[in-house]
């Protein structure tokens, strides 16, 4: 597995977009196409109106190669169904500061099982929300939709946030990713980028691009 600095610029196609009859040769489509890392979303069906997957498909592509699993709860409970994740091989695993749970525990627990910790947090949700917890976590994942499904709009009140959470990173001296996810493609991930963002989470504008390959090289360079 790469180490990334929170200076590298990742790819991480989200499987959300894929096709789901075909999922370890989708994978496999995005690591050939120059895929950093995969993104998978888990939604319950209550955090967010939308269900997808869980710890079954999670453990179903880790099985199927090595990239590394870059796992984003849009769960209620994430304490509850932690382990299932880490269990299923997630490498780093992202949970809402807005969910059901004692964020900073969770957290701590994550990263107690070898894991990397996110956070992350809705377009609606202030910085203040994270600030108290930024020196626990490996990423900070900003919303650039409201979650639930493929598609959107990019949110362009969103920079401000990225903008303070790369403000924040060098005031303290931390080392966290910024992630954006949702509506990303070559124009948004310019501004995303500009903004300070270096993980950049692409469904559709990857999954469905004509060229894959190309599509994600884009994003690299833009
Ligand atoms: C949104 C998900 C995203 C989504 C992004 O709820 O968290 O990861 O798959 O999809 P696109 O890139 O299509 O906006
Ligand atoms: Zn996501």
């Amino acid at each position: 597995m790469i180490p990334r600095k929170c200076t590298d610029r990742v790819i991480a196609p989200s499987l959300l977009a894929a096709d789901f009859g075909r999922i370890k040769e989708e994978t496999c489509r995005a690591i050939h196409a120059g895929a950093d890392w995969m993104h998978l979303d888990v939604m319950d069906g209550h955090f967010v109106d939308n269900i997808s997957f869980g710890p079954a498909v999670v453990q179903a592509v880790h099985e199927s190669n090595d990239i590394f699993l870059d796992v984003h709860l849009m769960i209620s409970r994430p304490d509850h169904y932690l382990q299932r994740f880490i269990n299923a091989g997630a490498d780093l695993i992202t949970v809402h500061v807005e969910a059901d749970h004692d964020a900073l525990s969770t957290l701590r627990a994550i990263r107690a099982a070898g894991c990397q910790a996110g956070l992350a947090l809705n377009p609606a949700t202030p910085m203040s929300a994270v600030e108290s917890f930024l020196g626990e976590i490996d990423l900070l994942l900003c919303m650039t939709v409201v979650p639930g499904f493929g598609g959107q709009a990019f949110m362009e009140e969103v920079l401000s946030k990225i903008e303070t959470a790369a403000l924040w990173r060098a005031e303290k001296g931390l080392k966290y990713h910024i992630e954006v996810d949702g509506g990303i493609g070559l124009a948004t991930a310019v501004k995303a980028t500009k903004a300070g963002a270096n993980v950049l989470v692409a469904g559709s504008s990857t999954f469905s691009a004509p060229d894959m390959a190309a599509a994600i090289a884009a994003l690299r360079e833009a």
